[in-house]
């Protein structure tokens, strides 16, 4: 590194505890190639003279070659290696630069600044603390400004530098640096920023960059670098209430039990109370166990283990926190969502909810509004494609702990994620927990399914009948339930035709109707399990997701996957409805296996060759199956 080098070379070790020493910033930029963003980052690294020997040459010789500034060196050519790749969409997502000043490290998160980049921006902006927002000069606040104000500041970001760029193509005016400014003032007044401080600057020439420019004598505010190096932005995490997830509970021994985690916010101390609001007891610390011996205090960023002086009830994904500054506790809440994947939001649909260590199954259960993020105006809408963003209800299966982001980012955020596939498909900032259903307890009820079952002489459960319309499901479903009845079980169909003229007969065939219908059916089929009753449920059920959700409903043994696997040829063949001609001739859209996905099981309990064994040989293989398994009692 050009003037690194020497000091890296003569002493090592005092420059690593330099850079030890010194605090960090983690900011981002927003803005688009046009705005001159590649440039004010090759400027910064440049100017911190944080740029290796031989890249320099490179840099030189390339801008000589390719550069767009003639003779000089065109800065946006450090990263528009980078930039290629991303437009490719290939490996990076958010390019995150290190850099070092005398004063500070710096972690600079650059993030494509295009409307279908929003998911990587709202990654590069959750972890910084400030947002540099550039404008050109000649343009002014943009739709696309507003759009990088608002993920910021919906990210939790709370100190922006409106940087306005270009400034020597603007004549270096005070009044057009006035007019932007005042413009982007009055925006940004419906956003939570502290602090918005404008610069003007001209990244090419390296103006009011890090050294202070000579024609713009009329403004006497700092450089960005300046900014930079003395912006104060301690989130106050340490004052913040105590909040740990438990990681890992550690039991080498009897003699020992440590919670392991790694402090997201305040302190702690020996002897001080916790508490565990999972199941609300209180105790206090004994001991704080680190690989380099015990502490007496413990602040937020280290990863520690606590002994407890009583045994209280803490297990893996708990939230540990102050005994006097506790956290919410609920299982529906409030939150803004972003959409970060290519598959639609199924609302409806079970996603598992990822927040600190806990991991739950969750419903987004009602969208209020999307929200158009080029004029932050609220729309109504029924899902959420890729990069949009809502406000949401959630609900999870159980409570979790959770403080509001715009309290504490680490203990107020979460993900979800797709169940089949693991993949992430948002990110979440908790607002509020609702309190609507708190007050709902279980009724407990004398009578179990057990015995209402055992009265019967059968076990409840479901046989749950999947495939293509066509495929046979009620035929083979039909001729079941008439051996088990004529063994004397207590048998009910749920038929997807049949419980589409009642229950569901407000859904149609989009996906994320198919996924409320399967919701539906899957709780009635469990209140019927509940009853003491074997239910037959023939449904096309095409998502692996909905028919997981299906099984989790239910105890162990009492859900049984029946893939009725006719081919689609056959199916089409025997259209019974008439239904698979209408899809061909487009009179029908979203008809199963012709315009709309099924996903095969992955583990089927029993496979139906439908197009090559009768119906009835099936049925009484189904049954006979049943019995030896000792399922029907
Ligand atoms: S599911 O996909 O939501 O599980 P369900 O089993 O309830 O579907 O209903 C499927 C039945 O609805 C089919 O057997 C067929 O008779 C009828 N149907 C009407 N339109 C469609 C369609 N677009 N796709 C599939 N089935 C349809």
């Amino acid at each position: 590194m050009a003037h690194q080098s020497a000091l890296i070379a003569e002493d090592i070790h005092y420059y690593l505890q330099t850079q030890q020493e010194k605090d960090l910033l983690r900011f981002m930029t927003c803005g688009s190639v046009d705005d001159g963003k590649s440039t004010l980052i090759g400027r910064l690294l440049w100017d911190s003279k944080l740029i290796f020997e031989d890249q320099l040459a490179a840099l030189e010789a390339d801008s000589k070659r390719i550069g767009t500034q003639g003779e000089d060196i065109d800065y946006a050519l450090l990263l528009d290696g980078l930039q290629a790749e991303r437009e490719q969409g290939i490996t990076i997502d958010v390019a995150y630069r290190f850099f070092s000043t005398d004063k500070r490290k710096f972690i600079v998160a650059d993030t494509p600044g295009h409307e279908q980049y929003t998911r990587n921006m709202v990654t590069g902006a959750s972890t910084a603390s400030v947002a540099v927002i550039l404008v050109d000069a000649r343009k002014g606040v943009l739709p696309q400004t507003r759009r990088h104000s608002y993920l910021a500041s919906l990210v939790g970001i709370r100190h922006v530098v409106l940087a306005i760029n270009k400034m020597d193509l603007a004549g270096y005016s005070a009044d057009v640096f006035e007019r932007i400014k005042e413009e982007y003032e009055s925006f940004a007044s419906q956003l939570a920023f502290e602090t918005i401080t404008a610069i003007p600057v001209s990244a090419l020439h390296g103006e009011n960059i890090v050294t202070p420019s000579l024609h713009m004598p009329w403004y006497q505010g700092p450089t960005l670098m300046a900014y930079l190096e003395t912006v104060e932005v301690t989130e106050r995490l340490l004052e913040k209430p105590f909040r740990m997830p438990v990681q890992w509970v550690n039991r080498p021994n009897l003699n020992f039990r440590g919670f392991c985690g790694t402090v997201v916010s305040g302190k702690i101390r020996a002897g001080e109370e916790i508490a565990a609001p999972a199941s609300g007891q209180v105790s206090k610390v004994a001991r704080i166990v680190t690989m380099d011996g015990d502490l007496g205090e413990a602040v937020a960023g280290q990863s520690i283990t606590l002994t407890l002086e009583n045994e209280i009830d803490i297990s893996r994904g708990d939230l540990l926190c102050a005994a006097d500054s506790r956290p919410s506790f609920a299982d529906q809440f409030k939150a803004s969502v972003v959409w970060m994947h290519e598959q639609p939001l199924l609302p409806g649909r079970g996603y598992l909810l990822k927040a600190g260590a806990a991991t739950v199954s969750a419903q987004i259960t009602d969208l209020r509004h999307k929200i158009n993020i080029n004029t932050l105006e609220l729309q109504p809408g029924k899902t959420l494609q890729l990069n949009e963003i809502g406000v949401c209800n959630i609900s999870t299966d159980r409570p979790i702990c959770f403080d509001p982001y715009r309290e504490n980012r680490g203990t107020g955020s979460f993900i979800l994620i797709d169940r089949t596939t693991n993949a992430t498909v948002a990110v979440g900032m908790i607002d509020f927990a609702l309190r609507r259903a708190t007050n709902i307890h279980w009724q407990s009820l004398d009578v179990q399914k057990q015995s209402r079952a055992e009265i019967k002489k059968q076990k409840a459960q479901i046989l749950w009948f999947t495939g293509l319309s066509g495929s046979g499901k009620s035929t083979i479903a039909n001729l079941v339930e008439r051996k088990l009845h004529s063994l004397g079980k207590h048998t009910y169909v749920l038929d997807g035709d049949n419980l589409r003229h009642g229950l569901n007969r407000d859904l149609g065939f989009t996906d994320a109707d198919r996924v409320e219908n399967i919701r539906r059916v899957a709780e009635v089929a469990k209140l019927f399990v509940d009853a003491g009753i074997i239910v037959l449920a023939s449904f096309i059920s095409p998502f692996k997701s909905e028919r997981a959700m299906a099984r989790e409903l239910l105890a162990e043994g009492e859900f049984r996957e029946i893939y009725v696997d006719t081919p689609l040829e056959v199916c089409e063949e025997r259209d019974p409805k008439g239904l698979y001609k209408k899809a061909r001739s487009g009179q029908l859209k979203n008809f199963t296996g012709i315009d709309s996905a099924y996903e095969i099981p992955d583990n089927p309990n029993f496979v139906a060759k439908a197009a090559e064994i009768p119906a009835e040989e099936l049925a009484e293989e189904i049954v006979q199956k049943l019995l030896e398994d000792d399922l029907a009692g």
